[in-house]
Formats: structure tokens, sequence, C-alpha cells
């Protein structure tokens, strides 16, 4: 069911540090920092030959990467991302197959601007997941 590895997400508690250890350090080409408020969050695209990075920092009052860098003050890896085909196919295989999806269980506009879904990191290895319509 799940494709292509989209991305691996990075909760960082200073996205200029972090965009610049990705850029000068790292030597990478990254996109301009987009805010989500519907998510809590700024993104930051590492764009890498094979897959991309998310970098993530907290945005507004109850984001969920703040109490992530409460826990992990210096940053640290938060997600990945895995591409579906059919989203509401893939949800529902899930919690047919007794997985739990995060919030309310419908699928939300991510940072492409496609649906993508949470799932519990209890039911996957201790790893948050997200599944993005590709
Ligand atoms: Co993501």
């Amino acid at each position: 069911m799940i494709g292509r590895l989209n991305h691996v997400a990075i909760a960082v508690p200073d996205l200029d540090a972090a965009c610049s250890l990705y850029r000068e350090v790292l030597g990478a080409t990254l996109s301009e920092p987009a805010a989500l408020p519907e998510h809590g969050v700024t993104t930051v695209f590492v764009n890498l030959p094979n897959t991309k990075i998310e970098l993530l920092h907290p945005l507004g009052d109850d984001s969920p990467i703040a109490a992530f860098l409460k826990r992990y003050p210096e940053g640290g890896m938060h997600h990945i991302c895995y591409e579906v085909d059919d989203i509401v196919a893939a949800r529902d295989r899930l919690v047919a197959a007794g997985a739990r999806i995060l919030s309310d269980g419908e699928p939300r506009i991510g940072a492409h601007g496609k649906p993508v879904l949470f799932l519990h990191p209890k039911d996957f290895a201790g790893t948050l997941i997200e599944l993005e319509q590709a």
C-alpha cells in the first residue's frame, strides 16, 4: 500500500540556525519557509536527490511541535512521510486493521497542498507516520 518515502521531518528549536546548517554546512538546496497555521508549524523543505527533509518549527500557541521540543530541546526526528495513491482507501484499510488515526481521522491539506493523515506512533513501532496522497 505505501509507496515512496516523501520526506523525513525534523523538529528544530531555531529555524534560521537549522536552515543555515543545511544550506551552508551540508550544502543543500532549501525551499522558502511556509506557515501552516492549521498544523501549528512553519516548514522548510530540504531538497535531496532522492527525497526531502522537512524542517519543522512551532507556529502559534498550541503547536504540537512545542511539546516535542520541550522533551527534545535540541530538536530531533519527528515523523516520516510515505506516499499513498488513495488516502481515504488507505485510512479505511488501516482502521479496519485496528490502527489509530490522529485527530478526527479526516485527511487535512498538508505542506504540499495534498491530503495528509497522521498515524498513532504506538501502533507503528514508535514512529509517527504521515501519509500523503501522491
Ligand atoms: Co511532514
